[in-house]
Formats: C-alpha cells, sequence, structure tokens
C-alpha cells in the first residue's frame, strides 16, 4: 500500500511539473524581453534625430493632422479653387496655384505653415470655415517637419 502511495505522488509531481512547461511560463518571458528590448532600441534610432531633436514623421505625425483638418476641402475630388491636393506626399509637394508649399529645411518660409498660422500672405487663415484652427503644437509639427527636410518618412 504505502509503494503505490508513493507512486501515485511521483505522478502527480510528474504531471504537475509537465502542465508548467507546456504552460508555457518558461518560454514567455524571454520572447517577452527581447520585445521590450527591440522597441526600446527602435524609439532610440527612430525617433531623435543627430541634435537630439525628436523626428517628425509623415506617416505617423503630419498626415493624420492634415487628413482630419484639410482633406475636407483638399482631396482630389474637392472645388477648391487653390488647386491644392493634401491627399499623398507627392499631391502636397506638387502643391497648388501658389506652387509647393513645402521648402525642405524652411518650415517658417513655406506656404503651408504660413496658411495655418495667423496673417498668412495672402487669403485667410487655414484651415477655413471653422474657428478651431489648428493648435500651436500642430503648427510646430507641419513646421520642424519641413525644416528637418520634408521627408517621406
Ligand atoms: C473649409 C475648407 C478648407 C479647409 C478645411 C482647409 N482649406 Fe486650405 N484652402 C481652402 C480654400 C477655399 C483656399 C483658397 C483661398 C485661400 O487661399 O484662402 C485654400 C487655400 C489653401 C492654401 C493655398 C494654396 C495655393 O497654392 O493657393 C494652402 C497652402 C492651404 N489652403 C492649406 C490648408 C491646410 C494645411 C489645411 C488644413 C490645416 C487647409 N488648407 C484646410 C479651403 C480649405
Amino acid at each position: 500500500m504505502k509503494f503505490a502511495v508513493s507512486i501515485m505522488f511521483i505522478l502527480a509531481v510528474a504531471v504537475a511539473g509537465f502542465t508548467l512547461q507546456q504552460s508555457g511560463a518558461k518560454s514567455k518571458m524571454p520572447k517577452m524581453a527581447l520585445t521590450a528590448t527591440q522597441a526600446a532600441e527602435k524609439t532610440k534610432s527612430s525617433d531623435k534625430n543627430d541634435s537630439g531633436e525628436a523626428t517628425i514623421s509623415f506617416s505617423k505625425n503630419v498626415f493624420p493632422i492634415i487628413k482630419r483638418r484639410c482633406l475636407p476641402c483638399h482631396a482630389s475630388d474637392s472645388d477648391n479653387r487653390s488647386e491644392l491636393v493634401l491627399e499623398s506626399y507627392n499631391d502636397i509637394i506638387a502643391g497648388g496655384k501658389h506652387g509647393t508649399p513645402i521648402i525642405p529645411g524652411k518650415g517658417s518660409e513655406s506656404l503651408i505653415v504660413q496658411k495655418v498660422s495667423p496673417n498668412p500672405p495672402f487669403g485667410r487663415q487655414m484651415p477655413v470655415m471653422t474657428r478651431i484652427k489648428l493648435t500651436d503644437g500642430q503648427i510646430d509639427t507641419l513646421r520642424m517637419w519641413i525644416d528637418q527636410g520634408a521627408k517621406k518618412n
């Protein structure tokens, strides 16, 4: 009888050990740690430039603002007398009636920044027909992206 009890005990320990291993308690840990390290490295290499300034991304930072605040009027199917389409990077660079609104490296001199700021060189401050203008932070995002070369990043 005693013998049978010990066998049962050994079996139970073996089954418990096996279940623990199967549940992945051991195998998942290193994977998570690796992902966190990779993420940290990615942030280091892509979100800062040489001078330690945050790198502005066209797709992540700039386009979401344009999509939400400008596309209602500046899409290819809108009837906009400025002839400026802001649907894609290439459309933006191509520009409208007054030529390209982007001068890479010169955010403050770029028409797109001047038009979203108070007292634009012509016409009205964008976006028109709304009291909600871009925030200073959003204007800075546009300006800094152009200062950093207006890349398709
Ligand atoms: C409610 C409609 C509307 C919205 C929204 C709007 N625009 Fe405009 N935009 C216009 C009209 C109309 C003109 C032409 C009149 C003018 O220049 O003031 C224009 C002209 C422009 C021009 C001048 C282009 C040229 O070559 O003459 C720029 C640059 C511009 N918009 C940028 C923007 C940006 C950037 C946004 C988003 C932050 C935006 N607009 C949102 C209607 C709009």
